[in-house]
């Protein structure tokens, strides 16, 4: 049997996974931002890590997305890939970083690369044609990001749903041919209506990776934070929580603050334990040492 992205052996790479189209195994993807996360992504056996901008929201605490700049990413994507994962990394290219010249994208591209990531992904359609261009010139993959995008949050006036009229439904399937045919290797679709997401996901030979996009599509993404429950802001409807680490987290830290203010942290068990001899030679019981100083076998 021919190897699929989830069986094929370490690291997985760009072209690995715009060969998955079609080959019946779903793509899964989940955004990491250090070691810890990466390598609970990784170990769970998702094909891509993704070091989203979402980083500036779940993990740096601003509102949204466009405070983060390429030096925060590279710091991040750094971090995700001292881990070696399997999965391909991909490296959000922030807001700002490709905009400006082809000159500037190709550097914070390199840059995140030179970090450790396998591809870098960026937001828009054929207005970013050119940055897309640019990029894959330098050899890097790129993937695409189309519907809410949240670089473009005060453009489009807050995070909502794409693609509802048909006009802008027929201009997201036109910006998702537009960006495979300029050499994508996987599309996010992010936050449309399950029709649109199916009209992409047939119109194009790459993957499309959706969230908030329902099932028709060729894999599926979501922010780690989210699906773990490790934050206490309200989550879109799409995001399935998996766990309630925030709650495990409160638990597990408020048992440690009672112990401490109780005195029954540490124990004689987590303690170093200094030698009778060496107590009494600095005199530190006086007489009779306590019996207690001398630790168990
Ligand atoms: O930054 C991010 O986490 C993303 C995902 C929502 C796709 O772009």
């Amino acid at each position: 049997m021919a190897p699929t992205a989830s069986t094929r052996p370490r690291p997985l790479s760009a072209p690995d996974i715009a060969a998955a189209k079609g080959d019946g195994h779903p793509l899964v993807m989940v955004t990491a931002y250090d070691a810890p996360t990466a390598r609970i992504v990784d170990e769970s056996g998702a094909d891509m890590i993704l070091v989203g901008d979402s980083l500036a929201m779940v993990v740096l605490g601003y509102d949204d997305t466009l405070q983060v700049s390429t030096a925060d990413m590279a710091h991040h994507v750094a971090a995700v890939a001292r881990t070696k994962p399997r999965a391909l990394i991909v490296g959000d290219l922030p807001w700002l970083s490709y905009h400006l010249s082809r000159e500037e994208t190709v550097r914070n591209a390199a840059t995140l690369v030179r970090a450790g990531a396998g591809a870098v992904k960026l937001e828009g359609g054929r207005k970013r044609l050119d940055s897309v261009s640019a990029i894959l010139d330098t050899e890097i993959p790129v993937m695409g990001h189309l519907g809410l995008t949240p670089q473009s949050v005060h453009a489009i006036g807050g995070f909502k749903v794409q693609g509802r009229e048909l006009d802008a439904a027929r201009a997201i399937v036109d910006d998702a041919v537009a960006l495979a045919e300029a050499g994508c290797f996987a599309i996010v679709l992010e936050c449309v209506p399950d029709g649109v997401a199916r009209m992409v996901t047939d119109a194009l030979d790459v993957p499309t990776i959706g969230i908030g996009a329902g099932r028709h599509c060729d894999g599926q993404v979501l922010v780690f934070h989210d699906l773990v429950g490790l934050e206490d802001r309200k989550v879109p409807k799409f995001v399935r929580r998996y766990a309630d680490m925030l709650g495990m987290g409160l638990d597990a830290v408020g048992r440690f603050v009672a112990d401490v203010r109780a005195g029954t942290f540490p124990s004689s068990e987590e303690t170093y334990h200094m030698t009778d001899r060496m107590a009494e030679a600095l005199d530190l019981y006086g007489e009779a040492p306590p019996v207690s100083v001398t630790p168990p076998a």
